[in-house]
């Protein structure tokens, strides 16, 4: 078994808090089992260019409690074709680099593959999962989710005083891009009336949501709070309708990328930094092309090729618990 002597880092894709932990965390445990670790710059585009800086142990103080990532990110267009991936792998291949560590989304492990496969495997690569979205079928959490729904559910609280003081109808937007588990949690937290999410059409449908609107209102009902996944998006044109329709007034707000800044939470922070150090330790075992993942209450590691192709149906207690909380 060759020992891993230094390890490339970045972060790749749209920025999760957490991010900083998982590097301090990777980091920190490399350098202490003498592992050099340099730390490349804005995702894949570091490698193309060269762009790096090695990592000691100070170099990752006062992060753990930072948003954003502290090596920036960036979603590159050039790794993604071959002769892009041969660039990088010659500028791993200068800097010595035996491993790559990752943290990112789907996108970014398929392009940890793509650049494994094509150097037969002379690279090492592991991923991390940093993403809001917890939209990788292969693990119960990502780096990122839990700040991110803390986040949209304050967002949601301050909307509904407003939206209860103005006897409106609100519809609040949020981020998860084809994935509906950031809308889920923020409208079961929430109280939400309404729950739109791509993975369940029927709930969503507009007529059926103006019905119930109007419903609610006759009631005596002083809110009503419509929680939007952006995979469904349309929140103006869906207030408009609703308004015009009903006759009462409706506000969108599309909460945007202040779900994905801020200070992480204590759960992004601890699973955060638990994923780094077992980066780390999956490398040390010699073990390669590996996610860290979290499932059945335990962090583990599986191939990357075999995360990849897992499907996760969402959850249809989400679906069932957002339904059965409706007041009717
Ligand atoms: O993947 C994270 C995410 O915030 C998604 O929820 C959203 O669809 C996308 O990134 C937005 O990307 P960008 O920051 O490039 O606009």
């Amino acid at each position: 078994m060759n020992r891993v002597r230094t390890i490339g880092l970045l972060t790749s894709g749209g920025d999760a808090p957490g991010m900083n932990a998982a590097i301090r965390g990777v980091v920190r445990c490399a350098v202490n089992n003498g592992i050099k670790v340099l730390g490349f710059e804005k995702g894949y585009n570091g490698l193309l260019d060269n762009e790096y800086r090695e990592m000691d142990k100070r170099s990752v103080s006062d992060i753990v409690d930072r948003g954003g990532t502290i090596l920036f990110t960036a979603r590159s267009k050039e790794f993604f074709d071959k002769e892009g991936r041969a660039k990088a792998i010659e500028v791993l291949k200068k800097n010595s680099v035996d491993a790559l560590v990752v943290l990112g989304g789907d996108g970014t492990f398929r392009g940890a593959k793509e650049l494994y496969d094509q150097c037969n495997g002379e690279i090492n690569v592991i991923g991390i999962p940093a993403t809001i979205d917890l939209d990788i079928a292969c693990t119960e959490y990502t780096i990122g989710f839990d700040t991110a729904i803390n986040t949209a559910m304050e967002g949601v609280d301050r909307i509904r005083d407003t939206s209860t003081s103005h006897e409106r109808c609100s519809i609040v937007e949020v981020m998860g891009r084809n994935a509906g588990y950031i809308a889920a949690y923020t409208g079961i937290s929430t109280g939400a009336e309404d729950i739109i999410i791509p993975e369940n059409n029927e709930y969503g449908d507009i007529n059926k949501i103006i019905t119930r609107v109007r419903i609610a209102n006759k009631k005596g009902k002083k809110h009503y709070i419509i929680i939007n996944a952006e995979g469904i998006g349309h929140s103006y044109e869906m207030a408009n309708m609703i308004e015009t329709i009903t006759g009462i007034e409706t506000r969108a707000t599309i909460l945007g990328h202040l779900q994905r800044g801020g200070s992480p939470t204590c759960k992004d922070r601890v699973y955060a930094s638990i994923m780094g150090c077992k980066a780390v330790e999956v490398l040390i075992e010699g073990k390669k092309n590996r996610l860290i993942v979290y499932r059945n209450g335990e962090f583990t590691d599986v191939d990357i090729n075999v995360g990849l192709a897992e499907k996760k149906p969402f959850p249809q207690y989400f679906i069932r618990t957002a339904v059965e909380l409706e007041s009717k």
